[in-house]
């Protein structure tokens, strides 16, 4: 039985029961802002040691971790594979376009399958809401939501939080969450899970969020989730701390949402110009992949000063090792996280 790391600000954690309880991470909406924070605080480790020449930690070995992508990735699915590996875990990546789902096999049917080979933990990106939980109710092992459909993109809200916190400590800010921050989030909102998943995230730890689109890619009622909605970009940067920026998802849009890119980059893309009408200094991000010359001008982007995208990506394979860490210590056995299934 091997021991369980010290989590390092765990005065923050209720008293009693585990400091993550749930057996999946599916979304956002499901945790508590102690929950948030255990995650990020678990990550932190995993962020010094992919900085080191040497980044492996034989924590799951001999566990078989499934990435099963039934939509395309570069940033997600190779995070998890490098997390996966970092650890110790046997990762085994399944491609929907070369898997038996091109044969008419169901997704509980491939659940089940993976399932029978004893899956220790499964990463789950699928085109619909709902495919993950779907999964997670027919299989024993923890599942993970690599993003479904317009739902939610947990893991990228998490390392989100992670990089901007970095960024914020880099600043000399204390940053312990994120409160007295303002954040906008500008695009494709309509169809963004990570729109969705980062509102859930950033709420949580305090910051005020800002919600821009134009009208017909904004959710209607979106307001009851806290949010203050903008449809005018230059209104929604006046003084805010941070710009996230999400590229339009035209692989989820039925007809025609916007009169062409060049009109939406006039209205709602991210120039210098644009970014001067924010707080000083203010951060700019984006998940990606971008596209460049429609929602963000590569001036901006490329900003070193400015510009967290590349650290964006780099919290992503701690966030995902601490994720795979934290739902696999009841399976291995860890003292205090419950009896080995
Ligand atoms: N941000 C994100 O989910 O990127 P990928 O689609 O490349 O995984």
């Amino acid at each position: 039985m091997t021991s369980t790391p010290n989590p390092p600000h765990a005065a923050r954690y209720p008293a009693g029961g585990l400091a993550f309880p749930h057996r999946d991470l599916i979304g956002i909406g499901q945790l508590e802002r102690h929950e948030i924070l255990f995650l990020l605080d678990e990550a932190e480790q995993w962020v010094a040691l992919n900085r080191q020449a040497t980044k492996h930690e034989n924590l799951l070995s001999g566990l078989t971790v499934i990435n099963a992508f039934f939509e395309n990735s570069t940033r997600t699915l190779l995070s998890f594979e490098i997390a996966g590996k970092r650890l110790g875990a046997d990762v085994v990546n399944m491609h929907a376009a070369q898997s038996s789902v091109k044969k008419g096999e169901t997704l509980i049917d491939t659940a089940i399958t993976l399932n029978a080979m004893r899956a220790d933990a499964i990463v789950i990106r699928h085109g619909s809401s709902g495919a993950t939980q779907l999964i997670a109710d027919k299989v024993d092992c923890p599942v993970l939501n690599a993003g479904d459909g317009q739902h939610e993109h947990p893991t990228q809200a998490l390392l989100d939080a992670l990089a901007l916190r970095h960024a914020l400590r880099a600043r000399g800010a204390a940053a312990e969450d994120f409160t007295g921050l303002t954040i906008v989030i500008c695009g494709d909102i309509l169809h963004s899970r990570v729109a969705r998943s980062n509102l859930l995230c950033l709420q949580a730890l305090g910051a005020s969020v800002r919600l821009c689109a134009p009208p017909a890619l904004m959710p209607v009622g979106i307001e009851a989730m806290g949010a203050e909605v903008f449809h005018d970009f230059d209104a929604a940067l006046e003084g805010a701390d941070v710009a996230m920026m999400l590229r339009l998802q035209t692989e989820r849009m039925s007809g025609q949402f916007i009169p062409s890119a060049r009109e939406y980059h006039h209205l709602y893309g991210l120039t210098k110009e644009r970014l001067d009408r924010a707080a000083k200094d203010a951060l700019v991000m984006h998940p990606g992949p971008m596209n460049r010359g429609v929602e963000i001008d590569s001036e901006v982007a490329d900003m070193i000063d400015r510009s967290i995208i590349t650290r964006q990506v780099e919290m992503g394979v701690a966030i995902r090792m601490a994720a795979l860490d934290v739902l696999t210590r009841r399976a291995r056995g860890v003292a205090g996280w419950g009896e080995a299934a």
